[in-house]
């Protein structure tokens, strides 16, 4: 008989690709997945360690799930991702409702695991980092998503070791993977129906494998002809090589949206944190970018308060959020990750975080809203991903990520379209899909 998995998901997209990809591998040894927690014979957490509480919220989470199964058969309860592997087995001796604790780069181990555990009972804990045996492994079982915009991985890793950041610890030293597999995965999910694929890495513009670089793939994948957009994330300001910035010129299917992590806009910030790159390299960067294509834009991730920031280096960032004009961007107060170089330093008073915080967030959302604003009674390419459960709408994104809500056809779906924009909000855009006899003729 089939067994059920359900599976839920915190972190990165480098996490949902791997909770995909942990499925398709189950799939072969007779689960199949569901959305009712009641029915589940498997439930597997995959977890994300990059800020606060990280692991306080696995525990609460595992509380909620005993609390759930108390009068009946306990699912086997597997804990994956980076909390897993920053926590190993001290996670089976803390809540010993968990069954298996596997680590990112061993989902490769999870089918002999799971028969493992059915056969003896004994709990499990597998946390080695050995990211080549892992996709030697996934490149045998087909990447089954079939979602109109789906991810794919080319880079694990990071060996960059900025003082905040858990994943060098996480998630192992970098690797990239070979380039034919990659293309014969993007062949696969285009084949599934996929329209936009996303490459993923904790470090993606480092991808070198045998001398190819992101711009190789990029500019192979293109070739697929179904494919219609190709976006990459998440970056480092140090990896923008020039045949990366170069790709904007020739590309016709890479999205005009460069997501760019800068973290502050400080000198001394970016040193204290061991970015190894200065503002100066950062602005040349854009600026090369703009040049070639004008309408690209800017997005990233700040990280407000670092210990050490005062308030000159403060508004070094603020004015670079303002000079940029950044869209779509993530920004998080310091939190001190055990194990990390700055895991013990002096935090910054609170209240003053909270309110650097409040005032760099408030700048990004007006830019967003401005940009929003800006594209009210124009026609812009969408393209199409489902229908919207409430309303029957459809829902797409722009080419800046930005979410549209519109009017459309059920064949619309798969398809990059054009949708009159009339209305928007911070995070939103709303329309009516452009019918061929209104499109404006270039
Ligand atoms: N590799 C990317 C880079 O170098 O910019 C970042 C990947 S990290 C998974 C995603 C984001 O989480 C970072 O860009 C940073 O802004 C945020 N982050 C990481 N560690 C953090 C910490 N200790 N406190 C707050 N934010 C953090
Ligand atoms: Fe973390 Fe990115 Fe720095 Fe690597 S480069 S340590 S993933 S922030
Ligand atoms: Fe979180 Fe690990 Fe991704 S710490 S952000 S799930 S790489």
């Amino acid at each position: 008989m089939m067994k059920k998995i359900f599976i839920k998901t915190f972190g990165c997209q480098m996490n949902e690709y791997d909770s995909n990809r942990i499925f398709d591998t189950v799939k072969k040894i007779g689960f199949e997945k569901t959305d009712v927690l009641d029915e589940t014979d498997c439930y597997l957490l995959n977890t994300c360690h990059i800020r606060d509480k990280a692991k306080e919220k696995v525990y609460h989470d595992i509380g909620r799930i005993k609390k759930n199964f108390r009068s009946k058969k306990k699912p086997f309860v597997i804990i994956a991702g980076c909390v897993a592997q920053a926590e190993n087995e001290e996670m089976l001796k803390r809540e010993p409702y968990i069954d298996l604790v596997i680590g990112p780069q061993a989902y490769h181990k999870i089918n002999p695991k799971i028969e493992e555990y059915f056969e003896k009972q004994k709990k499990l804990e597998e946390t080695d980092f050995d990211a080549e045996a892992k996709f030697n492994y996934l490149n045998q079982i087909k990447n089954s998503s079939s979602k109109v915009s789906s991810f794919l991985t080319i880079q694990e890793g990071c060996d960059k070791f900025c003082h905040f950041c858990v994943v060098p610890y996480t998630r192992g030293p970098e690797y990239s993977r070979s380039f034919n597999e990659i293309i014969d995965e993007a062949k696969n999910l285009s084949f599934n129906g996929v329209k936009e694929i996303t490459l993923l890495g904790q470090n993606v513009n480092a991808y070198n494998y045998d001398n190819y670089k992101l711009s190789d793939l990029i500019l192979e994948i293109e070739k697929i002809p179904t494919i219609k957009r190709i976006r990459y994330t998440t970056s480092h300001p140090r990896d923008m090589t020039d045949d990366l910035i170069e790709v904007y010129g020739i590309s016709k299917k890479l999205m005009p949206l460069v997501h760019l992590p800068v973290q502050s806009g400080s000198d001394k910030v970016l040193k204290l944190m061991n970015r190894k790159h200065l503002i100066s390299d950062y602005i040349k960067t854009y600026e090369r970018l703009k040049k070639i294509n004008s309408k690209i834009e800017f997005s990233s991730d700040f990280i407000i308060a670092y210990p050490g920031e005062e308030e000159k280096d403060f508004n070094e960032t603020f004015q670079l959020i303002k000079n940029i004009k950044f869209i779509n961007s993530f920004s998080f107060i310091f939190s001190p990750r055990p194990g990390t170089a700055a895991s013990n330093l002096k935090l910054i008073d609170k209240e003053i975080s909270k309110e650097r915080l409040e005032k760099v967030q408030k700048q990004l959302f007006e830019h967003q809203i401005l940009m929003n604003k800006s594209l009210e009674n124009q026609e812009i390419n969408v393209l199409v991903e489902n229908k919207t459960e409430e309303n029957n709408k459809f829902f797409g994104r722009s080419e800046y990520m930005t979410s549209v809500i519109f009017d459309g056809n059920d064949e619309d779906v798969g398809q990059v379209i054009k949708v009159k924009i009339n209305n928007s909000n911070q995070n939103t855009l709303f329309g009516e899909k452009v019918r061929k006899s209104e499109q404006k003729v270039a």
